[in-house]
């Protein structure tokens, strides 16, 4: 199991990077249309430094921004050019009949892709065969018109094991943690994650109240004086 940062936040990116457990970064043009408007290049490349920084080799996925297949290969070709001296980089491509085009060129130029807004099995196993590295599930819009995400997270890992296929699931559409640990349970190989939920993650009130009493006890035990000459000298 994996846990990847879906975001273009540099300041989430770094708050999460010093804290080890990123294994991967997502992005797509709605999640870069909440930063600072500018060159999305400039974006993305201070994305990769910052991973470059605290020497993060992971999996980064930059998306196209097009509905049109031939624009969708030159822009994936551009951000080859752009941000192929990050070597982990996967281009998004959406499912599609025509996307499944560009999946298998970009696939036959060894550029790895991450095949995105899959809403169905048939979606996520036409994405497989095409060649994609990356299957994106969106576990939230799947519920929002009432199927059942878990259930196809399930059938896709199966047929993914029974292949003995390299390709790895991604659920997206993380709404709340409990979506996490559903999703994990269906076969999720990685779970991208919207940042605010991380420190949700660690946090439990039970854990408060242990870690305040073990320090109110060792306080009242060794006395005020005692714990000064504990305390590390500025
Ligand atoms: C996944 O890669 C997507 O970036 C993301 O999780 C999309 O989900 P949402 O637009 O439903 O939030």
């Amino acid at each position: 199991m994996k846990l990847f940062i879906d975001t273009a936040n540099l300041e989430e990116l770094e708050q999460s990077l010093q804290r080890g457990f990123v294994k991967g970064v997502t992005t797509n043009p709605s999640i870069l249309s909440k930063e600072q408007r500018g060159d999305f290049r400039l974006h993305i490349n201070q994305l990769i430094r910052l991973l470059q920084k605290y020497d993060y080799n992971v999996p980064l996925s930059v998306e196209v921004f097009t509905t049109q297949p031939e624009e969708m290969i030159l822009q994936a070709q551009q951000f080859v050019e752009e941000f192929g001296h990050y070597s982990n980089l996967y281009i998004k491509v959406p499912i599609g009949w025509n996307e499944l085009t560009v999946i298998a060129k970009l696939r036959r130029r060894d550029i790895k892709v991450n095949c995105t807004c899959c809403m169905s099995y048939n979606q996520a196993i036409m994405a497989v065969q095409a060649g994609a590295n990356f299957v994106s599930l969106f576990w939230g819009r799947i519920r929002d018109i009432g199927y059942d995400a878990a259930s196809i997270v399930r059938q896709v890992h199966q047929t993914l094991r029974e292949w003995q296929s390299p390709c790895e699931i991604i659920v997206g559409s993380i709404r709340h943690i409990a979506d996490i640990n559903e999703a994990l349970q269906a076969g999720a190989d990685i779970i991208t994650v919207p940042p605010k939920f991380f420190p949700q993650m660690c946090a439990h009130p039970k854990t408060d109240e242990a870690v305040h009493q073990f320090v109110t006890d060792f306080r009242n035990w060794q006395g005020e004086a005692q714990l000064n000459s504990l305390r590390p000298a500025a």
